[in-house]
């Protein structure tokens, strides 16, 4: 049987949930894999014995994560005629989000045959704006990423090519509406991160949980080390909304979609 190997970064789990379940849709045609890019294996052999790679990921400002793009490139050698398949997720717009870490894909010899955008939830908990106010919302978002993810998977099943943002007028888009203002600033943004000393109780769950252990407890409260990655964990998980990214107070903490945790 051909062998589909999955590469995923998620922040609050929409990401690894597009994972699991377009793994899931497709092990009728694919041994499937998947690992979390933050897991620190060395992937070089999964990659290599592959038939099909899944890249996922989540688009922030319509530009890719930097674990995903530090992914890429360390694995540049290893895309050489790869047949790659990318998930993006997103709660509306990045015009070519998925196409922005196709291009290096593609620029190292992948063949990116299939690439969507997934509408997910919001995990922006800090904005009021876009956000999913109730858990009707939810389930229809829900509803509808599910309807397209099946799509998307049968889509791969019968090999027909598709592939979403790779077109100039998306691009452009993209780039100028967010990726270019996000990506100027975007090392001064890595120490952004804002901790309510006098809301945080010191439990350390936001250290425990950080994926690039950019938190600490220091005399007994959090504190960010200037190596955020914008992925908004902490600032969902905290039990006391204490943590604050780009806006000013906790305003909806996204728990993540129901029943994937594992
Ligand atoms: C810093 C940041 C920037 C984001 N920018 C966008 C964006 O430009 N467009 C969009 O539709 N969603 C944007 N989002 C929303 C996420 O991409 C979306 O909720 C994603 O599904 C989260 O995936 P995860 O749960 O796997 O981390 C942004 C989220 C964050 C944290
Ligand atoms: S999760 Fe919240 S309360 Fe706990 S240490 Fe982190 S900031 Fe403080
Ligand atoms: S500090 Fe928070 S938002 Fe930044 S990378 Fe760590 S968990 Fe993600």
């Amino acid at each position: 049987m051909k062998k589909l190997r999955a590469f995923y970064f998620s922040g609050t789990g929409n990401t690894k949930f597009v994972t699991k379940y377009l793994l899931n849709k497709l092990t009728c045609v694919y041994e499937v894999k998947d690992h979390d890019i933050m897991s620190g294996k060395d992937f070089l052999a999964d990659i290599s014995e592959a038939d099909l790679i899944l890249i996922a990921f989540p688009i922030y400002a319509s530009a890719p994560p930097i674990p995903m793009r530090n992914f890429v490139y360390k694995y540049r050698k290893a895309w050489k005629n790869k047949t790659v398949a990318i998930a993006e997720t997103q709660y509306f717009f990045s015009g070519d989000g998925a196409a922005s870490i196709g291009r290096t894909l593609i620029k190292n010899g992948a063949d990116v045959a299939y690439a969507e955008q997934f509408n997910m939830p919001n995990n922006l908990a800090d904005s009021s704006v876009f956000r999913i106010r109730n858990e009707a919302e939810l389930e229809k978002t829900l509803d509808r990423a599910i309807r397209k993810m099946d799509e998307f998977s049968q889509k791969i099943i019968e090999n027909r090519r598709s592939r979403r943002g790779f077109n100039p007028v998306s691009h452009a888009v993209g780039y100028y509406c967010q990726r270019k203002w996000w990506r100027k600033s975007e090392s001064e943004k890595r120490s952004l991160i804002k901790v309510d000393e006098s809301l945080c109780v010191g439990c350390g769950l936001c250290v425990k949980s950080c994926p690039v252990e950019n938190l600490a407890l220091v005399k007994g409260k959090a504190q960010g080390q200037g190596g955020c990655v914008f992925c908004y964990r902490c600032v969902n998980l905290c039990p006391r909304s204490a943590i604050t990214l780009f806006g000013k107070k906790t305003v909806t903490p996204y728990k993540g979609v129901p029943n994937i945790k594992d």
